[in-house]
């Protein structure tokens, strides 16, 4: 069985962190912005922690100045999804980087989105599904603006609403504001929590924003009872295990606690995160998980059957998505 034609379901991905680094060298290029820093003498993406990190992607943002850059960008973004069989995929959107914030401006950005999406749906196969996301190191008056963005173009397309960035700064607490607007204006929510900070910041961000799915949550399992409490409530882990490795979060895959999470009976999906900043795609997620962990066709299966019932989509979306994946 090849892991890259197997149809997958991806739940977790950046836009912009999806962005291939010649992609942004060629805009910047065109636009005469120097950002020559953020690139090692191979032309990768270079840095040395989270927080390093952190700043080449706003960096590399940079460059993306227009949505018409926005609509190359999905376009390529979901050539190479499709191109590793994922046949549903939803993505991180940040207005932050998409007009500052600005409703209106956000409206033009996702239009070209969404049109990229279209194409891609044609011409690819895949479907995709939006989530806006607020920018915790940005801070909680900046997410109302993300959050307004996100509740003024609610849709069938536009579904979730989640936070992303430093987790070390300021407190889940602090944007609940903002996610009881996304959540009165139908949004199904998502928060990225336990990957920089422990099992407490898992519980404040399930507890204080009452989100179904966690993006990492792997650090839950530093505790046992809150792990239970999670698998036993159906909270979903978007785990990125190749983000985590990079990132430093563990040293290895053998000791990722992906595994132990699913045996606790934490529901669980694989995704990529920012995939060419972690070198990473779905096919050599799926390839490493079966190397380390002996997964099979079969744990493709059940991980696929999981996302899909998680996903942020509408029923009808679904059931086309299920037969897809029943050709598997
Ligand atoms: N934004 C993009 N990738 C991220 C990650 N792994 N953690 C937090 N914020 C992010
Ligand atoms: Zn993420």
């Amino acid at each position: 069985m090849s892991f890259r034609t197997f149809p997958k379901v991806e739940l977790h991905l950046h836009l912009e962190g999806a962005a291939p680094p010649k992609f942004i060298a060629g805009l910047a290029k065109e636009k005469h912005v120097d950002i020559s820093g953020i690139f090692d003498e191979r032309g990768n993406y270079a840095f040395r922690d989270f927080l390093q990190f952190l700043k080449v992607y706003e960096a590399a943002t940079q460059v993306l100045q227009s949505p018409e850059d926005f609509r190359r960008l999905t376009l390529a973004v979901l050539e190479e999804s499709a191109s590793h069989g994922v046949v549903y995929s939803e993505t991180f959107l940040s207005p932050d980087f998409c007009g500052g914030g600005d409703v209106g401006a956000w409206r033009e950005y996702l239009h070209a989105i969404r049109e990229a999406a279209d194409q891609a749906e044609r011409d690819f196969g895949i479907t995709l599904r939006g989530i806006v996301t607020c920018i915790r190191h940005f801070g909680p008056d900046q997410a109302k603006r993300i959050a307004l963005c996100a509740a003024e173009t609610a849709d069938d397309w536009l579904t979730g609403f989640g936070i992303a960035g430093d987790e070390n700064a300021g407190q889940p607490a602090d944007f609940a504001y903002s996610f009881d607007m996304a959540r009165e204006a139908g949004l199904r929510l998502t928060a990225h929590a336990g990957e920089w900070g422990g099992p407490q910041s898992v519980r404040e961000a399930w507890r204080d924003l009452r989100v179904e799915r966690i993006g990492h949550g792997v650090r839950a399992i530093e505790d046992l009872a809150l792990v239970e409490e999670l698998a036993e409530a159906g909270v979903v882990f978007e785990v990125c295990p190749g983000s985590n490795l990079v990132l430093g979060v563990y040293p290895n895959l053998a000791a990722h606690p992906i595994e132990k999470l699913r045996e606790r009976g934490i529901k669980l999906t694989v995704s990529t995160d920012d995939p060419p900043f972690f070198h990473s795609t779905m096919t050599r997620e799926f390839e490493n998980l079966a190397r380390v962990f002996e997964w099979n066709e079969d744990d493709v299966r059940a991980l696929n059957q999981t996302a899909i019932d998680a996903a942020f989509c509408d029923a009808s979306t679904r059931d086309k998505i299920l037969k897809k994946l029943e050709t598997a």
